[in-house]
């Protein structure tokens, strides 16, 4: 395996098993890209599956529960990662890394691949792309997401953040067909991008991000969860749905196609 920057800290995934299974972000994330599958996989059957970076393994989860998929698989260099996952999981783990996948080609129909990006070396992205390429079977597709740039010189940075168009870009040049792209978490990056004018109080950061800066982000108070659920939820059928690209936002979500012959 190429050498990989794991996080082997248990406590790390103990808070990213919480924030998958119940936190606004997660939910309205997933939201967004399940209706992109809605619509790409209807009236297909038993498709083999891969999460790329399962971290403990809820997307992989919400992946088998999907109608047309008949397995899945979750792959993750931590072993950390995969003994939590194992934990609560009996679907097939394997240990290894986006950018060197374990497995022959063509062998899977859908793949997801949830901030993992950010955390290759240099360039690895291109290579990831290479990779989720190889093992997707023609026809099949996978949806990608990873964090946003920073999109006002006003706004926190974000270490390792994509412009749509570069994340677009990668993936095209890998053979990809890119079929719906957008940011999402618009309007929390519009809260954040307002309060970082009015408070320059150094707060905001990379952290506020929900997959950065060593996750330190929490379950916020049910009522707030669910007032936030309501608003990622509204803006999971407008990018999801109606397909409306929306212009910034936290995270960059792409879902792309291999179209070639089989
Ligand atoms: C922010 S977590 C995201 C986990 C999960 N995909 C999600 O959306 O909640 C990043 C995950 O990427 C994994 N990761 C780091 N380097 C990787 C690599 N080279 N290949 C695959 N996964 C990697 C980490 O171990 C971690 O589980």
């Amino acid at each position: 395996m190429t050498a990989v920057l794991t996080i082997e800290q248990p406590a790390y995934f103990d808070r990213l098993a919480e924030v998958e299974a119940a936190h606004w972000w997660s939910l309205g994330m997933w939201r967004l890209g399940a209706h992109w599958l809605d619509a790409t996989l209807r009236g297909r059957q038993g498709l083999a599956a891969l999460d790329v970076g399962c971290g403990t393994g809820q997307t992989a989860l919400r992946l088998a529960c999907r109608p047309e998929i008949g397995s899945v698989v979750g792959l993750d260099p931590s072993a950390e990662a995969l003994a939590h996952a194992r934990r609560r999981h009996a679907f097939p783990l394997v240990r290894g890394s986006a950018l060197d996948l374990p497995f022959g080609k063509s062998r899977f129909d859908v793949i997801t691949c949830f901030d993992v990006l950010q955390h290759l070396p240099q360039d690895g992205d291109r290579r990831a792309a290479d990779e989720l390429y190889r093992v997707l079977a023609p026809g099949g597709v996978a949806l990608v997401r990873s964090n946003a740039q920073a999109w006002t010189s006003a706004s926190p940075a974000v270490e390792g953040g994509y412009r749509l168009g570069a994340l677009v870009k990668v993936f095209e040049v890998s053979g990809f067909t890119v079929s719906h792209a957008t940011h999402a978490n618009c309007l929390p990056a519009l809260v954040q991008e307002l309060r970082g004018r009015l408070v320059r109080s150094g707060r905001a950061g990379p952290s506020s991000h929900p997959s950065g800066g060593g996750l330190r982000i929490r379950l916020p108070h049910p009522w707030v969860n669910r007032l936030m659920g309501s608003v990622a939820t509204a803006e999971a059928v407008v990018a999801g749905r109606l397909n409306a690209r929306l212009p910034f936002g936290h995270s960059t979500m792409l879902l792309v196609s291999r179209n070639d012959e089989r």
